[in-house]
């Protein structure tokens, strides 16, 4: 399949899908060899049979949805935005929820691929956060994703030691034990994540959380209305006093109300106590 026809199909298919091509401009490529894999399955000769395909195959659009999800993730991708939260948001909010009389702080990973964020997370607290304010609050974190696979290899914590080449070097020897070519995560870093299949177009979690990380998937790959709807989901479950970290390419949608960018981090927002 040429990378024209792919780009072609990609426009006219995201739309119909409520999600927008520039957030998959660099990336899709990926999505363009699901489509190859899936164009050889049914044996169909291109992408405009494929389109007559999904005229009469209704079905077949929830498949081509679950081709567009994007699986690209490692630990501490991003190392300024989580610099930051390790020794900026996380102490802060350790004091307030310790100050508002709450017995743990509670964060959700959202979109979480195979748990490199959710396990970043408990890495920097157990390993960073905890020795340096003295305090053995619990951090507890719920991560959902719509792919059950991706959860399955999360509960696995295997990685590659391409996935780790974010992770600063003091961190990745206490949370992880080589083994072969791959690294386990250590089981004290599994503790108190709890993985949840979950479509955050449909589903939110139960609770309201003092840090909510939503990055490189709402507000990168959703349409316009949809990142707008979900923003406001997401919103009521934040805490007054809250952090949401979004990705580093990524912005709220222009009505974001209640919401101050922390500091000069352009990702990283408090919610306002009002
Ligand atoms: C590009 S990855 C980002 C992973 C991680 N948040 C990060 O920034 O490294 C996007 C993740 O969102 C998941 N995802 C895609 N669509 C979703 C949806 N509608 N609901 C929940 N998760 C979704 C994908 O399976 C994938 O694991």
């Amino acid at each position: 399949m040429k990378d024209v026809e792919c780009i072609e199909f990609l426009q006219w298919c995201l739309p119909r899908l409520r999600l927008r091509w520039p957030g998959f401009r660099k990336v899709h490529k990926q999505v363009c060899k699901r489509l190859s894999t899936r164009l050889r399955e049914r044996g169909l000769p291109g992408l405009s049979a494929y389109q007559d395909y999904l005229g009469d195959h209704p079905d077949e659009w929830q498949t081509l949805d679950s081709f567009c999800q994007i699986t690209i993730s490692r630990f501490y991708r991003d190392r300024g935005v989580f610099d930051t939260v390790r020794s900026q948001i996380l102490p802060a909010l350790a004091e307030n929820v310790r100050a508002w009389g709450e017995k743990e702080l509670l964060c959700w990973s959202a979109g979480c691929c195979s748990g490199e964020e959710p396990y970043t997370m408990q890495i920097i607290w157990k390993a960073a956060v905890i020795p340096a304010i003295h305090c053995d609050l619990p951090l507890r974190i719920i991560a959902t994703d719509t792919n059950q696979n991706l959860l399955e290899r999360a509960q696995k914590g295997r990685y590659l030691k391409s996935s780790l080449r974010d992770l600063p070097e003091e961190l990745a020897q206490q949370a992880f034990e080589r083994s072969g070519k791959c690294y386990m995560i250590r089981r004290p870093f599994m503790e108190n994540i709890v993985f949840m299949r979950q479509d955050i177009r449909e589903h939110l979690p139960e609770e309201r959380f003092h840090l909510i990380l939503c990055r490189n998937l709402v507000f990168t790959y959703f349409d316009a209305e949809l990142q707008q709807g979900i923003f406001e989901k997401i919103s009521e479950k934040l805490v007054p006093g809250g952090f949401l970290v979004i990705g580093i390419h990524e912005a709220l949608p222009r009505i974001a109300q209640d919401f101050v960018p922390y500091k000069k981090m352009p990702c990283i927002y408090q919610k306002v106590r009002s």
